[in-house]
């Protein structure tokens, strides 16, 4: 293609070529990897899997990521597990579980939660973490994203 040019200006040009070509084959190839990724989360990815034994009274809490959400999964006091979304309702820190206190803390900003996850008036979040459903199976716990219901009580 670039034959009747000097040896310089046809590699430059063949560069140049290549780098477009690679620009507008990148985003293609970005969306099809996304895509078949996605395909790889249906049945089973779009959970969390641990075990109840990684969660000890000396390290109660586990932080673990669903679909790029982080999710805080936590031993209580009276040896139930529950597990609710991690991000601050702030301004998106990452929170922790204080058995202390009791419930989550954001360092950001000093934000605080209750154990069921309700933000402390005045502090700064101003809405709850989400509850997420955990199954339990002998040891083994599963998390996913889906909201657990909320009691009437
Ligand atoms: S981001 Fe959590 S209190 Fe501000």
């Amino acid at each position: 293609m670039f034959d009747h040019l000097p040896t310089k200006r046809r590699n430059i040009l063949r560069a140049l070529v290549a780098g477009a070509l690679t620009a507008f084959v990148a985003p293609f190839a970005y969306a099809i990897g996304k895509f078949l990724s996605f395909q790889g989360t249906i049945g089973g990815s779009n959970t969390a899997k641990l075990s109840a034994a990684d969660l000890t009274p000396d390290s109660p809490s586990k932080l673990v990521e669903i679909e790029g959400e982080p999710v805080i999964v936590v031993r209580e006091a009276d040896n139930s597990i529950r597990a609710f979304t991690a991000t601050c309702t702030h301004l998106g820190c990452i929170v922790s579980y204080r058995p202390q206190m009791p419930g989550f803390y954001c360092k950001c900003h000093g934000g605080k939660y209750d154990v069921n996850g309700i933000n402390v008036p005045g502090t700064r979040p101003p809405s709850p973490l989400t509850e997420l459903v955990v199954n339990e199976q002998a040891d083994d716990l599963t998390v996913s994203l889906t909201p657990k219901a909320k009691s009437l009580s």
